[in-house]
């Protein structure tokens, strides 16, 4: 077939474009706090090495499938543990622009980890979880590491934090994967979305590593009339 546009030549080694613009959309925010508070992990530390539901063999399995708070009237600390994680979300959600009055479903439990002991990578059923740290083995490693290579991913540090690159099947392979390493210390209290994959690495401490989880499930009190409560079952 006969062609009316003249065919055009290119010179390839002209080749180049325009300065080009390139957006990091879709941040995951991790919030870290610094608290000192010795005589909460003292008394939180005393408790959960002293009753005796913490030494079960299955404590782990059903660490979260209990709230500390059926324990706070002869653990004072916990009330101030939980004024604390509510002091942080409201932070937390300044921060990611959550504003409005909710409705808030929040649990704490526990998590007394023995040397040898390890979280598989999980997330959370919730909308923000955090994790405040009563006791951990001092480390040498600074309290965030994220920027490592892929390779250090492989590396088995002790008692670490992982948190995965929460994209959807971001490949180890390749420039889209990324990881962060937390190395907490006492006091330290961390927020994230429970979205975010994460794991814990087994340490070789004689004394168990102790945190409390929270999960916090927040509802808009102001739902438009257009949305419909129901209750449901099923
Ligand atoms: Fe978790």
């Amino acid at each position: 077939m006969k062609r009316n546009v003249e065919i055009q030549t290119f010179n390839d080694s002209e080749i180049t474009v325009p300065e080009g613009v390139t957006h990091n959309l879709f941040p995951t925010p991790v919030k870290l706090f610094e608290l000192a508070e010795p005589a909460l992990n003292a008394e939180l530390g005393a408790f959960f090495t002293s009753h005796p539901c913490f030494s079960e063999t299955d404590q782990a399995q059903m660490a979260d499938v209990t709230t500390l708070m059926e324990y706070a009237e002869d653990v004072p600390a916990l009330a101030r543990l939980e004024q604390l994680f509510l002091a942080g979300l409201e932070s937390y959600c300044r921060d990611i622009g959550w504003q409005g009055e909710f409705d808030l479903d929040m649990q704490m439990f526990p998590n007394v980890s023995p040397g040898g002991h390890y979280v598989p990578s999980h997330n959370h059923v919730s909308h923000i979880s955090a994790v405040y740290y009563v006791h951990t083995e001092p480390s040498a490693r600074p309290l965030l590491v994220s920027d490592e290579s892929v390779s250090d991913y492989w590396r088995p540090d002790e008692g670490a934090l992982i948190l995965h690159d929460p994209r959807f099947n971001a490949s180890l392979m390749g420039g889209w994967h990324q990881h962060a390493k937390v190395f907490p210390r006492p006091g330290v209290m961390i927020f994230f979305p429970s979205f975010l994959w994460h794991e814990v690495t087994p340490h070789q401490a004689k004394e168990p590593r102790l945190s409390v989880a929270a999960n916090f499930s927040l509802t808009y009190r102001d739902v438009p009339t257009y949305e419909r409560r129901h209750r449901f079952s099923c």
